[in-house]
């Protein structure tokens, strides 16, 4: 099935809410009326609201890049997704490799907030990768496997068009060194078979399947027009207009 692509910044932690808020209107400006691609910024928290100030009325969607699974409580730091919601929040990154590897975020947790993202009607962009040690042992598939086998315990083929997956290798993230269109085209075809097992072969082709890791303009054209590559993930390259704009324009020059 073709599926509409989507490309998604996630910011990490960068730009204030006025740096956000500049940024997003010059997204905005560029690609916030066309339709051939969905398109979501995830700024910091703190910038949620002015960015969702700049997007308003366009094609443009907002995304967080973490939440608490409860929905209030005793969390000292955390956010929670009706409070996301409250800031019009549709999408939220989940089990990013910075948070499993810096934060401690298990596959567990990972599975407590993509249910919570789906309980409260917000459309996770679920993240696995294998590191580099990984790759280089020849243990890529098992990794991604455990990763979004467990992460999907409990998701059911009616939510699959709100599933979103990314494929981030984390040797990729960052580095500069992107993984060639075989080397991701393997993964998300393996990725696309995992939720064929799991959500039956109609809900799986209905899953956008992200690649993020060094993706920019001069490498997007021959990632995105892989099968099984619905869009991207994209840091560095998103924390500026032009060069997020032309991987949007890329993706819709992918037929
Ligand atoms: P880079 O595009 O900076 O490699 O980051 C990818 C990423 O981690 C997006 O979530």
């Amino acid at each position: 099935m073709h599926l509409k692509k989507l490309i998604a910044g996630n910011w990490k932690m960068n730009k204030t809410a006025g740096d956000g808020l500049a940024l997003a209107k010059d997204v905005v400006a560029a690609v916030g009326k066309q339709n051939e691609v969905d398109v979501v910024i995830c700024p910091p928290f703190t910038a949620l609201e002015s960015v969702g100030r700049a997007v308003e009325g366009s094609v443009v969607r907002l995304g967080a890049q973490n939440m608490h699974p409860e929905a209030q409580g005793a969390f000292t730091g955390e956010v929670s997704a009706p409070m996301l919601r409250a800031l019009f929040v549709t999408h939220v990154i989940l089990g990013h490799s910075e948070r499993r590897s810096l934060f401690g975020e298990t596959d567990a947790a990972v599975n407590h907030k993509v249910l919570a993202a789906f309980k409260n009607q917000l459309k996770p962009i679920l993240c696995v990768g294998e590191s580099l040690a990984e790759r280089e042992a020849g243990s890529t598939l098992k990794v991604v496997q455990t990763q979004t086998e467990r992460a999907l315990e409990g998701v059911g083929a009616d939510q699959a068009a709100s599933l979103i997956i990314a494929y981030e290798p984390v040797w990729a993230i960052g580095t500069g060194k992107v993984a060639t269109a075989d080397q991701a085209q393997e993964v998300h075809a393996f990725i696309r078979g995992l939720l064929v097992k799991i959500l039956g072969e109609p809900a799986a082709q209905r899953v956008r399947i992200l690649y993020g890791g060094s993706m920019k303009p001069s490498n997007a054209a021959e990632l995105l027009s892989q099968k099984d590559i619905d869009g991207g993930l994209i840091g560095g390259a998103a924390l500026e207009a032009r060069s997020f704009v032309e991987l949007v324009k890329a993706a819709a020059a992918v037929k």
